[in-house]
């Protein structure tokens, strides 16, 4: 049986006071949750937040990293950087880096590989646009992107990932997927990793789902047969609510 993940993804919000404040509150709300509960915060509230989930089942992610572990790269974090204050866990390849940073899958290959060697898991985003939905071709992007992600890795360094299907039409518009269709997205992905290292590996990934997750369709969602735990932007922002979603039942 595969585990529900459920992360907060905060975006550029959400100072360091206010990430110790959220911390504070949410933890005592999911403690006894079986679930696992991700934040990935901001580089700036990293080591704070990281001090402030001492003693809870709070795990801390960061958003983003460079590939290269050190050197003349201006304004970014390496993964080894991450790894060396206590991250476990950081997003890679999310629409908004995509679209606005130009991260091509390629970049996103590197970042995972980089991320792995430096023992941290990885959260792939995958998903489609509107347009390239209505073209019909949600299949062909997201088993291309997954694949594209996954180049290289062996089986094991896939059983340990885990892969966000956000469909980019349903990121803060309040529009979500029905979970009907997440859930045959992240079927076609798992069938995708299952062509490519078998049915064992494939049946062992976290594929969560992300776009307009909140509390009154966590339930729906989180419930179908591949869908196992959501990437949450809006809804993570207030203790309480993402609570909720981590408490879907
Ligand atoms: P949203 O964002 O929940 O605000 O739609 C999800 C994400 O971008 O990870």
């Amino acid at each position: 049986m595969r585990k529900k993940v459920i992360a907060g993804n905060w975006k550029m919000n959400m100072l360091p006071n206010e990430a110790i404040a959220f911390i504070e509150e949410l933890a005592p709300l999911v403690k006894d949750t079986e679930n696992e509960v991700i934040l990935c915060v901001p580089y700036i509230d990293l080591f704070y937040s990281l001090l402030t989930v001492q003693g809870t089942n709070i795990k801390i992610g960061a958003q983003n990293m460079h590939f290269e572990e050190s050197g003349a790269y201006t304004g970014e974090v390496s993964g080894k950087m991450l790894k060396s204050i206590g991250v476990e866990y950081v997003i890679i390849g999310h629409s908004e880096r995509r679209q606005y940073f130009a991260e091509t899958d390629e970049i996103v290959n590197k970042k995972v590989k980089a991320a792995i060697s430096n023992g941290l898991k990885p959260i792939i985003c995958v998903g489609e646009t509107l347009e390239q939905r209505e073209e019909g071709k949600t299949s062909e992007v997201i088993t291309k992107q997954t694949e594209l992600a996954l180049e290289g890795l062996t089986n094991k360094e896939v059983e340990n990932i885990i892969i966000a299907y956000e469909p980019i039409w349903a990121i803060g518009t309040g529009k979500t997927a029905t979970s009907e269709d997440a859930n045959n997205s992240i079927k076609e992905i798992r069938n995708k990793i299952s062509k490519i290292y078998g049915q064992n590996t494939a049946q062992s990934v976290i594929i969560q789902y992300g776009g307009s997750v909140k509390s009154s369709n966590a339930k729906e969602l989180f419930e179908m047969s591949d869908i196992d735990g959501g990437l949450v932007g809006g809804a993570s922002l207030k203790a309480e609510e993402f609570s909720k979603i981590v408490k879907y039942k």
